[in-house]
């Protein structure tokens, strides 16, 4: 099937974090969509599973490159894979999030967080954002994060990779935009996925936790039409809030303080 998405951001998808949660379900909608996948993430017999059942349901192909993305030398594994393929959309969805105090973790731990959310994503625009210059069409997208908008306590290196991923998304929706390549940085919102429920957050009124299929079809139809967006009512209306009517300071005391009531107590 070749859609107008298709046409666009075609033949070829690399999601990375694609084993399971959001980077599955965007597989899954991309394929929907009538595109062939590479599923990228580090569960090698969970890709073939989810490979197989990708393939047999839509019709399409999909390759699977078992790799650690906090790895240094990630292009030495995925280019062989993809030299041979146009790979008219990336998806940088791989990312880990703990809630707790900073320094509850070990150094080596926020290394390789902020190795797997910025720099595999950084390193992957660039490699694949030049071809797609050069080819004058193409995708990528950031996976963001609300607490991208303002420091958020006890998941303050997460939130600082996702302001990278949502500034970095942003600045080259412009430059690559004028090549005909969209670029999204994207803020899910909380959505119900392996990850999310890791961190074990108490239900709370003021949180709408959203189901994978709603926040990913948000994000592929928002590509190519604004430079971000954040998933959700609920939360496009607080982030509107917390940045128009509170200081910087009361922003940061005030999604702080909800961490606390939602993940804590923190010691
Ligand atoms: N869920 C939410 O509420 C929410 C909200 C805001 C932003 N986000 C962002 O959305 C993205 C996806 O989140 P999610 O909730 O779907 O996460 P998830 O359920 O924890 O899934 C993470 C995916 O990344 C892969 N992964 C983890 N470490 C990896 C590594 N070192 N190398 C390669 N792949 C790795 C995992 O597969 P393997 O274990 O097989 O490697 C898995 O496929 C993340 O960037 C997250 O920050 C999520």
């Amino acid at each position: 099937m070749t859609t107008e998405f298709a046409k666009k951001y075609g033949p070829w998808a690399l999601v990375t974090g694609a084993s399971k949660g959001l980077g599955l379900e965007f597989a899954v909608q991309c394929a929907e969509r009538g595109l062939n996948i590479i599923l990228v993430a580090r569960s090698a017999d969970l890709l073939d599973k989810q490979a197989g059942i990708i393939s047999e349901k839509f019709h399409v192909e999909v390759k699977t490159i078992p790799i650690d993305l906090s790895r240094e030398d990630i292009l030495d594994v995925i280019t062989p894979v993809t030299d041979s393929l146009e790979v008219g959309l990336l998806i940088n969805n791989a990312g880990i999030s703990r809630v707790r105090p900073f320094l509850d973790h070990s150094l080596d731990q926020l290394l390789t967080q902020l190795h797997l959310n910025a720099r595999a994503a950084l390193v992957l625009a660039y490699h694949f954002g030049q071809k797609m210059k050069d080819r004058k069409r193409g995708g990528i997208m950031f996976l963001s994060s609300g607490s991208a908008m303002n420091g958020t306590a006890y998941v303050s290196n997460y939130a600082g990779t996702k302001a990278y991923n949502l500034i970095l998304g942003e600045s080259l929706w412009y430059e690559l935009g004028k090549y005909g390549v969209d670029v999204l940085g994207f803020m899910p919102g909380s959505t119900k996925s392996p990850g999310w429920d890791l961190n074990e957050a108490k239900t709370s009124f003021m949180v709408k936790v959203m189901d994978v299929d709603e926040t990913i079809s948000k994000a592929l139809d928002a590509l190519g039409k604004r430079p971000s967006l954040i998933a959700g009512t609920i939360n496009s209306l607080s982030y509107f809030i917390l940045g128009r009517f509170m200081s910087r300071s009361q922003s940061i005391n005030t999604v702080s303080k909800s961490m606390e009531k939602l993940f804590g107590p923190f010691d």
